[in-house]
């Protein structure tokens, strides 16, 4: 992939994801904070997730700034010897993988109770459309990005 070429892909990444993760994450939490405070002993409660978002808003946000600082601008330069950067991106992707599994679990895979009030659906709508955004944003990085430069 030449320099060229990757750049224009970092742009997409940028601008549909990394934007988009950070313009989100905040509604999140404050969806999840007032679900939690609201309904204390449902027995559906997502009880943690609040903690969870902003631990994930916390790991995502180090995460794209070490892409953005340190890795796309070599790459975008058509710096071919980032292997390590690449496979240091890759272990965090797993990390973040794994505490989609979490989120996932956490939101009986996403899905308000029966009767849930609108603040819970729009919970779940929330978190079930940044899992779909963080697994595209990881397999763009991971199976398209990373490849072009040989990792
Ligand atoms: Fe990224
Ligand atoms: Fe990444």
């Amino acid at each position: 992939m030449t320099g060229e070429e990757a750049g224009r892909l970092i742009d997409h990444i940028l601008t549909r994801y990394h934007a988009v993760h950070r313009a989100e994450m905040p509604d999140l939490i404050q969806l999840a904070t007032a679900v939690e405070a609201a309904h204390p002993s449902h027995p559906q409660l997502p009880r943690g997730l609040t903690d969870l978002l902003r631990r994930m808003a916390w790991e995502m946000e180090a995460h794209m700034r070490k892409e953005e600082d340190g890795l796309f601008p070599e790459l975008r330069a058509g710096e071919d010897r980032m292997a390590m950067a690449m496979t240091l991106m890759r272990d965090e992707h797993d990390d973040h993988a794994a505490r989609l599994e979490q989120l996932a679990a956490l939101t009986h895979q996403h899905r308000p109770p029966p009767g849930a009030c609108a603040t819970w659906q729009a919970l779940c709508a929330g978190t079930a459309k940044f899992a779909e955004d963080l697994r595209e944003h990881i397999r763009l990085e991971n199976e398209v990005l990373f490849p072009g430069f040989g990792a």
